[in-house]
């Protein structure tokens, strides 16, 4: 679903960048271009991106997230 028209931006695409190591909304606003024009997505955007992060974050505590 495209969270940002103006950047053509999918949950997916925010998803993914936290998945990649983005720790921030800053770091995801940045490497998509999210927010970045009218700034109408940012509430959703940033909460997608708090909700990913908590996601990765209990990933992590069960060890699933940064095993090698
Ligand atoms: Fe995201 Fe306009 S909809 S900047």
């Amino acid at each position: 679903m495209y969270v940002c028209v103006c950047k053509g931006v999918t949950d997916h695409q925010i998803r993914q960048q936290v998945s990649d190591g983005a720790r921030s909304w800053r770091e995801v606003r940045e490497a998509t271009g999210c927010a970045t024009q009218c700034g109408k997505c940012a509430c959703y955007a940033k909460s997608l991106t708090k909700e990913a992060l908590q996601e990765a974050r209990m990933d992590a505590d069960m060890g699933l997230a940064y095993a090698v």
